[in-house]
């Protein structure tokens, strides 16, 4: 049976007090869709405010540290997310990937740590255009998986909406260029069986995302394509012009 959609926007650095009206404009639209899940992932400055007047609407983080307090600096940990209204947070994104060095071990870390403390957790991998290039993408991409999947007693993967994958291919980040159905398709049915390996049953229930250059007149596409239950949207989550039409391409399927 088909999972529920869940469409997703990564706000990055994005966002002042001045764009409230327009988070509130998305949150109301989002209301108004049914049988699809929507959340934003608003800088970390942003959440506790836009979760305080838009109450019912899911609001994450866009990274979460892996320890539960301690000296380190600029960073901010699941018991600081939930504190200040989020319900979710996205980890492995490819830009803190290679802005911030993250390693498929922290990532897998922060994961855990994220779904121990309470929140929904959005996983992120994907490969360069080089690897892609070379024909290596898919066993590359499964690996990125295997090695930041959480496991354990953080892990909570069983608990269907609490955890997600989003497969965005770097070179489509940003650039316009979207992944071909095919090979979307391609991509998300080999997630689909390493996520059944890992979680048997359970693996049925997570929601595998694709996220890059998604927008009004690409996603309906998109969400046709086996295996996609969603999309982690970038640029076009940043107005309710752009980002409503993405939910109701997935509100329609
Ligand atoms: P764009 O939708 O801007 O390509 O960004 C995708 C992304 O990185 C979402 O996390």
């Amino acid at each position: 049976m088909a999972l529920s959609k869940y469409v997703v926007g990564n706000w990055k650095m994005h966002g002042t007090s001045s764009d409230l009206p327009e988070i509130a404009s998305i949150a109301s639209a989002a209301a108004g869709s049914t049988g699809v899940d929507v959340a934003l992932c608003l800088p970390a400055t942003l959440i506790d405010r836009a979760a305080t007047s838009m109450a019912g609407f899911a609001f994450g983080g866009q990274d979460v540290h892996q320890d539960e307090k301690g000296a380190h600096t600029g960073c901010t940990s699941a018991a600081m997310l939930l504190d200040a209204g989020a319900s979710l947070a996205i980890v492995g994104h490819s830009e803190r990937r290679s802005d911030q060095c993250e390693t498929d071990e922290q990532v897998r870390a922060k994961a855990e740590a994220g779904l121990k403390a309470g929140l929904g957790v959005i996983l992120c991998i994907g490969e360069s255009l080089d690897v892609r290039e070379a024909g290596q993408a898919v066993a590359t991409v499964q690996s990125q998986l295997d090695a930041s999947l959480p496991h354990g007693d953080g892990a909570a993967a069983g608990v269907p909406g609490k955890f997600a994958i989003a497969y965005e291919p770097i070179w489509a980040i940003g650039t316009g260029k979207v992944a071909s159905p095919a090979d979307i398709g391609e991509m998300h049915k080999a997630l689909r069986e390493r996520l059944v390996a890992a979680y048997g049953d359970a693996g049925n229930e997570v929601r595998i995302l694709y996220g890059g250059s998604v927008n009004a007149s690409n996603a309906a596409e998109i969400f046709a394509v086996d295996d996609v239950d969603g999309a982690l949207v970038g640029g076009a989550s940043l107005t309710a012009e752009k980002f409503v039409p993405i939910v109701e391409a997935a509100a329609a399927r």
